[in-house]
């Protein structure tokens, strides 16, 4: 009798547990992706949060300061975003405001049916908000995650590690921009873990192909040129960030988009020295200067272009991606990185470097920024190299430094 009992109580275990692993899968099955953040027009008060879901469902959203939220083990506000807010995908976006300034909130969105019942329930995020003068942060740059989504979810891993505010992506995200199932079962997969605690800041690539998946999935700066988010740029404490379009010449009208561009960059940049920035760093695709096999000597036609106007107004680094590694150059005074590790196959570079290469490495790898009130340090963290298919995990130690000093 109590042997029976033991393997009926047994039995009863292992049926809770597979109900309850079946229940929490078909509570995920109806995140296509799971919410991730991004940056609106002020940091210090305002985050945005984004998620797809499989049919359109009601989002509960339910925040508080991580204080408040760890002390009573509730949340103080709750956001109700209609069903049929959604985009035709069933992208939803939504805005936490009204926020304290550099101050750590801890959120999550529920999904309710028709019927007002609760069916599925996101991880819990954490994010910080910015303040007008902060001078002491982290935020990590990265580019190039298309091809390889599990090499993705490595550097995502390594980056982790840090706590960055936010993340900056200098394009080519997926391999193509048009497919909706490399967009949620690859980069929105392996960024996942990440993007629901660090608001995502991207540009667009060649891969991007301009699609309007692209401009539907993020919440980004407020910016001009297509959907007002082709090129963009915001201020985050002391420093002044700015999302570039590399690929505005080759896309209908691109002489008009590009002229645009330029008197709209010219613009931000005297604005963001005059509002005091101490820092101004510039992202896009690809890279004006380069020493990458294929891509030798970088984009001569945009470095005409652009060049002269980040030495002119005294831009500190250049952030690109496009070539498969990393390499720190120096140019008249600007700062150029390539880093486009974060997933794609690795790339090699020319036998004779362009004379203002610093450090070149093909290997998979971030960008961490520190500010520490003037000061601005830059390291490359290595994260695995690549032999053949082997994914050999390196010490995530930095393996180049540049130190900068802002105005
Ligand atoms: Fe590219």
């Amino acid at each position: 009798m109590t042997r029976l009992m033991k393997q009926t109580g047994l039995l009863l275990i292992v049926l809770l547990l597979v109900l309850t692993v079946g229940l929490v899968r078909g509570q995920n099955q109806l995140f296509i992706r799971s919410p991730y953040l991004g940056l609106d027009s002020n940091p210090n008060s305002s985050v945005a949060v984004s998620w797809k879901t499989a049919e359109p469902f009601v989002g509960v959203i339910d925040y508080a300061t991580r204080n408040d939220y760890e002390t009573s083990g509730e949340f103080t506000t709750t956001l109700n975003v209609p069903a049929e807010s959604g985009s035709n995908k069933h992208v939803y976006h939504a805005l936490f405001t009204g926020l304290v300034s550099n101050t750590e909130y801890a959120y999550r969105v529920e999904l309710k049916d028709a019927g007002g019942n609760t069916v599925a329930t996101s991880a819990l995020g954490h994010f910080w908000t910015a303040a007008p003068a902060l001078d002491h942060f982290t935020f990590a740059v990265y580019g190039d995650t298309r091809t390889f989504p599990k090499r993705h979810r490595m550097v995502i891993e390594a980056m982790e590690k840090d706590k960055p505010r936010f993340i900056v992506h200098t394009g080519d995200l997926v391999e193509f921009g048009g497919v909706d199932e490399l967009w949620d079962n690859n980069f929105f997969w392996a960024a996942a873990p990440l993007i629901k605690d660090a608001p995502l800041l991207t540009v667009l690539g060649n891969h991007e192909q301009n699609s309007p998946q692209y401009y539907a999935g993020f919440i980004l700066p407020p910016g001009a040129g297509q959907g007002k988010k082709e090129w963009w740029s915001i201020n985050y404490g002391v420093v002044h960030l700015v999302g570039l379009d590399t690929n505005a010449l080759t896309l209908p009208h691109g002489f008009t988009r590009m002229r645009e561009q330029i008197e709209w960059l010219k613009e931000d940049l005297v604005k963001a020295r005059a509002d005091g920035a101490k820092f101004i760093f510039v992202f896009f695709h690809h890279p004006v200067f380069s020493s990458d096999i294929s891509y030798y000597p970088g984009n001569t036609g945009l470095r005409t272009l652009w060049h002269p106007i980040f030495v002119k107004y005294g831009v500190n680094v250049v952030f690109s991606g496009h070539c498969h590694q990393y390499e720190r150059l120096v140019e008249d005074g600007v700062n150029y990185i390539v880093t486009g590790g974060g997933g794609a196959p690795l790339g090699g570079f020319v036998a004779t470097p362009l004379p203002g290469s610093i450090k070149r490495a093909s290997e998979l790898h971030y960008m961490r920024v520190t500010i520490d009130v003037d000061t601005a340090t830059i390291e490359m963290i290595p994260v695995a190299k690549v032999e053949g298919n082997n994914v050999i995990p390196l010490s995530q130690k930095p393996a180049d430094v540049l130190v900068i000093h802002g105005k």
